[in-house]
């Protein structure tokens, strides 16, 4: 596996120096040294990260490190690799079986999955086809920027354990392919450049490690550890460390979660991590301390939660994460209701795209993205930057609200007046989607109602502007 001799030396170091900052954190003195040790944005909010948690180690992102995520509601997921050249799932086409893993002991015959499967031998080659010279980032950048997305994560490394970036730890990566162009490094700088926020995605599962969880797990989490530094040194700021669960194990004993977090929290003192660290296989053992800085409900709209942040990640094609060519993509309609109704939940939409083998984003995908940018460009007082209530959404839409002004969406109009709760004296009210609203408001609420020929097909959207704030 490994292709630098010295990587033996380089994790003893390692090792040391992050035995040296517990110790650090630990007698009361963490955030200087942390501060002395890594790239921080500024010596107060590392140790505002300190003061904030709960259990001590930076193991939380304080509220003002998340403002950013909070406000940006739309996100662009990209999930890519050499089996983009086979137009399967990405990892899970993989025909092997994936010991720790959810049905892991069961042969995909048996699952009844080989229509889906490419065969292992095939599988692990793909890299060698993978050559996607139509890649262009700052295109990509653009794509997200006129869909409305303020950032973008994308996969350094899914389960079938192929590194999109130049890693010195692993032979199987894009360096070794035709491609030699570190995806991982162009992409950051294009965000960068282009002023998008840029995130990692990282599966701490590989099964093409053949040191993954084989007992002793010590091989493997050090190559992880490894990967993870150098995904948080060689690529300037990154904004978001999204990872994914682990294989079936001990989260005490297999994976030394402390000292991940506290590297990356070292390397990256801005970075807001998600909660998947937490998560072992069944899902039973979740370490609260693990739980990261916002849930990630997947492939659905997440349920209505104010107090810790939240994303749901949902594919725009099929129900297949990486390209699915002919798959049925999800309507304009479709699309926005996802987005409104995770923004009145007060959550995130991370919108999933599966780049083609070329390095071009299918033209239908860019389409729709550009459709919602559209809509975003008109409507997106309504969205950005607000919180989610204060009336909990239904079947019918939701609302946002920014200070004393509170938006009103109506997705579908299942009766002609619609009834919400009171939420403070209105003293104003506008269709933003055009026509005119009644409102009717007394002790028992607020009864809404718009001509039917001015009810948008799309979001009725209505501003109301109260008297004093929402509370
Ligand atoms: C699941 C899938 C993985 C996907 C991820 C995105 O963990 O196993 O393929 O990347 O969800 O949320």
């Amino acid at each position: 596996m490994k292709r630098s001799s010295n990587f033996g030396n380089w994790h003893s170091f390692l090792k040391v120096v992050v035995v040296a900052v517990l110790v650090l954190v630990l007698s009361g003195l963490g955030g200087v040294k942390l501060f002395a040790m890594g790239k921080v944005d500024t010596i107060e909010n590392q140790m505002e990260v300190e003061k904030e948690s709960e259990f001590g180690l930076p193991y939380r992102a304080t509220e003002k490190q998340m403002q950013w995520f909070r406000d940006a509601k739309f996100g662009m997921f990209i999930h890519w690799g050499p089996v983009s050249v086979s137009g399967g799932e990405l990892s899970w086409s993989r025909g092997a079986k994936r010991p720790f893993d959810i049905r892991g002991g069961v042969s995909p015959s048996e699952a009844g999955w080989e229509k889906l499967l490419v065969p292992v031998e095939r599988y692990d080659n793909l890299y060698k086809e993978f050559n996607p010279v139509k890649f262009n980032a700052d295109q990509w950048v653009e794509i997200a920027k006129d869909a409305g997305m303020k950032y973008m994560v994308l996969t350094a490394k899914h389960h079938d354990g192929f590194s999109n970036f130049d890693t010195k730890v692993s032979e199987y990566d894009i360096m070794n392919g035709p491609f030699k162009r570190d995806i991982v490094g162009e992409l950051a700088a294009a965000c960068q450049k282009g002023g998008v926020k840029y995130g990692h995605y990282y599966s701490q599962r590989d099964w093409y490690n053949p040191d993954y969880l084989i007992g002793d797990n010590s091989k493997y989490n050090a190559f992880m550890h490894e990967q993870i530094r150098e995904l948080l040194s060689n690529y300037g700021k990154i904004d978001i460390m999204w990872f994914d669960s682990f294989g079936i194990s001990d989260i005490e004993k297999d994976w030394n979660v402390d000292e991940l977090i506290t590297m990356i929290r070292g390397l990256q003192p801005g970075i807001l991590i998600n909660n998947r660290l937490s998560a072992i296989g069944s899902g039973k053992n979740r370490p609260k301390k693990y739980l990261g800085d916002y849930d990630t409900p997947e492939g659905r709209v997440g349920k209505f939660q104010t107090d810790r942040a939240w994303e749901s990640c949902i594919t725009l094609v099929g129900h297949q994460w990486s390209w699915m060519p002919g798959g049925e993509m999800s309507s304009f309609k479709e699309c926005i209701d996802k987005l409104v109704m995770c923004v009145c939940g007060d959550g995130n939409l991370l919108l999933n795209v599966g780049p083609m083998p070329t390095g071009e984003i299918e033209a239908r995908q860019v389409a729709r993205f550009k459709e919602m940018g559209d809509w975003l460009g008109k409507y997106g007082e309504s969205i950005y930057g607000t919180r989610g209530g204060p009336v909990v959404p239904g079947d019918w839409g939701g609302t946002t609200y920014k200070g004393k002004t509170v938006y009103v969406h109506v997705l579908k109009w299942d009766e002609d007046v619609l009834s919400l709760p009171a939420m403070g004296k209105i003293k104003d009210c506008r269709v933003l989607t055009g026509g005119k609203a009644e409102i009717v408001q007394d002790e028992n609420g607020v009864r809404i109602s718009v001509n039917e020929k001015d009810r948008d097909p799309i979001d009725t959207i209505i501003r109301l502007k109260l008297k004093s704030g929402v509370k």
